[in-house]
Formats: C-alpha cells, sequence, structure tokens
C-alpha cells in the first residue's frame, strides 16, 4: 500500500505528479476544511511536503501526526518547521540545497546591480516616454566597491563568485573563518562600515532574527545598499524603513520580507528600491529539481536507504 505524504502546499504539476505515483497526497490547500481533513488522515500520515510559504510545519502539526515520519522541505531555508519538535520525536527532515544555489545567488546580484545602476526605474523611465524630456540621473558604479556577504555558506559563495566577476572587493561575516581569498569579519558592524553593498546570505531562524537593524544600517551608511536574499527576518523591517525614511542607507533591493506576500505599503512608493516576490529559486529547471530531490528524499527513506540531502538536527 502506498504510503501517505500530506502536502502542505502546491510543487511544479509534474513533479508533484511524480510524487503521486509513489505515493497517496493528501493536499491541505485543496481542503474546504483543513482541521477535518488533519483528523480524517491523521493516523495513516508518514510523510509532510512542507514549503517556505506554506502555513509551516509547527509543533502542533507534527503532535496531531503520530505515525509522522519524515517531514520533505521543498525549499533549502526551514525555518518554517520546528525542528526541535522533529528531533524530539526522531523525525527526518529533507531540505533541497545546492540545486538552487546559482538561481538564488544570480538573484542577489540582480537585485545589487538593480538597484546601484537604478535599472528598473530606468526602465519604467524609457516606458512611460520621459526620455524626450530629458536624460536619466546617474548612478553608483559597481566596481571596485566592497561587497560583504553574511553568510558565506553555499549561496553566499556563489554570491562572491560572481561578485568577483564585477571586479569588486569581497568581505563575509560568518562565525568562522575560511580557507577564502576573501576578508573575513568577526565583526558584523565593522564589515558594514566597509562595504558598500550589505548582501544578506545567511540562515533565517532565532539566531539570525533582527541581525539588521538600525544601528547596522547607520554602520552601511548613507552611500550602502542592503541586498536581502536571505528571510525577512533578518531584517528589521521597521527600522529599514525608518533607515530609508532617513536617507541612512542609499537603498535596498529584497527578494524577502518579514510577513510575504505582503510588502510595507512606503516601500511600494520609493524610488531606491528593487523589490522581488521571493523568486531567488523560481526557475523551471531548479524548482523541478527541487520537486525531484524532494521525491527522492521520501523514497530513499521508506526503501530505508541513507537520505540524499537531510537536514541535520544535531
Ligand atoms: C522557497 C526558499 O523554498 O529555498 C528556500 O529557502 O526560500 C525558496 O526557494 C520557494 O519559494 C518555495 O517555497
Amino acid at each position: 500500500m502506498k504510503k501517505t505524504i500530506l502536502a502542505l502546499a502546491s510543487i511544479p504539476a509534474t513533479e508533484m505528479a511524480q510524487i503521486e505515483n509513489d505515493f497517496r497526497v493528501i493536499k491541505l490547500w485543496e481542503s474546504r476544511d483543513p482541521e477535518e481533513t488533519l483528523k480524517d488522515y491523521r493516523l495513516e500520515i508518514s510523510g509532510i511536503l512542507s514549503t517556505y510559504n506554506s502555513k509551516g510545519v509547527s509543533r502542533r502539526l507534527i503532535e496531531a501526526l503520530p505515525n509522522l515520519e519524515i517531514i520533505g522541505q521543498f525549499g533549502a531555508g526551514y525555518d518554517n518547521i520546528d525542528i526541535k519538535c522533529a528531533q524530539e520525536r526522531g523525525i527526518a527532515v529533507t531540505n533541497t540545497p545546492d540545486v538552487l544555489t546559482d538561481d538564488t545567488a544570480d538573484i542577489a546580484m540582480i537585485l545589487l546591480l538593480n538597484v546601484a545602476r537604478r535599472t528598473v526605474e530606468a526602465d519604467m523611465f524609457v516606458r512611460v516616454g520621459r526620455w524626450q524630456s530629458g536624460a536619466f540621473p546617474l548612478s553608483t558604479c559597481i566596481s571596485g566597491k566592497t561587497v560583504g556577504i553574511v553568510g558565506l555558506g553555499k549561496i553566499g559563495s556563489a554570491i562572491a563568485k560572481r561578485a568577483v566577476a564585477f571586479e569588486t572587493n569581497i568581505a563575509y561575516y560568518g562565525r568562522a573563518k575560511k580557507d577564502v581569498p576573501y576578508t573575513y569579519f568577526d565583526d558584523l558592524a565593522a564589515m558594514a562600515r566597509a562595504s558598500d553593498f550589505l548582501v544578506l546570505a545567511c540562515a533565517g531562524g532565532a539566531e539570525t532574527r533582527d541581525l539588521i537593524d538600525y544601528k547596522m544600517m547607520e554602520q552601511l551608511g548613507p552611500k550602502g545598499y542592503l541586498v536581502n536574499i536571505a528571510r525577512g527576518s533578518v531584517v528589521n523591517e521597521e527600522d529599514m524603513l525608518i533607515a530609508l525614511r532617513n536617507k541612512a542607507i542609499a537603498g535596498v533591493g529584497l527578494d524577502v520580507y518579514a510577513h510575504e506576500p505582503n510588502v510595507p505599503e512606503e516601500l511600494l512608493k520609493m524610488d531606491n528600491v528593487v523589490l522581488l516576490p521571493h523568486v531567488g529559486s523560481a526557475t523551471n529547471e531548479t524548482r523541478s529539481k527541487m520537486g525531484r530531490l524532494v521525491l527522492q528524499n521520501f523514497l530513499a527513506y521508506f526503501a530505508g536507504n541513507p537520505l540524499l540531502t537531510p537536514v541535520n538536527l544535531a
């Protein structure tokens, strides 16, 4: 008999169909009464397919499913999962790192380039016919500047590689110095002061919540740009609005927000910001790979084989 997987949100149709070949999938978002659906299937569910933008895998949900064995996250970050609870229950957790590294690093660079060179604004300038009335204002040069990366993990490293090609100097802040030809800072404020672009590529969750607050933005300074492709929670959004209002920083490029899909009204009216709707991994190719990896992890788990990409719960 097929094992039952509770899917909290949809993933690309082809990969969902592949999962449905091997598993019975309960699509919670299609249910008129999710609480009732959970009650109906609670004893049968042995896996959860979760995504960052679904309701999250809370302690309450985990505790409601006594036969839950594995949580397969469609995404690299897993701050929507109560990892402590999964660990206590001995539930395996997998995610989809690596396959989305390049796309997400590309989006970081797209934000950095666009916010500095004002290209989104410039495109609009042409479209609305303002060019006829004069030249577009000048923007900010990228080469020769310093890009400070917060979190030199897989995505942070891929950003560094790309930023080097744009002839920038790379600095990074993280738990430990690495064997890389970039400048290490163990003091985030010092790195912010030394950076022209502060790029956030660290994990979300309690450890990094509000890491970038008003004081940190002041260190980045009125000529500095903030780029966030990590999690909205890493930046204090209220502080960021004040910093932008006060011109304490030059601008921001964001793919993530504190309360997605809600973006503060005030940001929408600012022209020194570039706003993307959390599209770091959002290409056909990468989302397919992510879906396949979720399936491969489920299959490996239920066949008693090692997981391909386990989340280390220790
Ligand atoms: C989401 C992401 O997973 O990988 C992550 O951590 O934030 C994204 O790739 C994606 O938007 C699907 O929810």
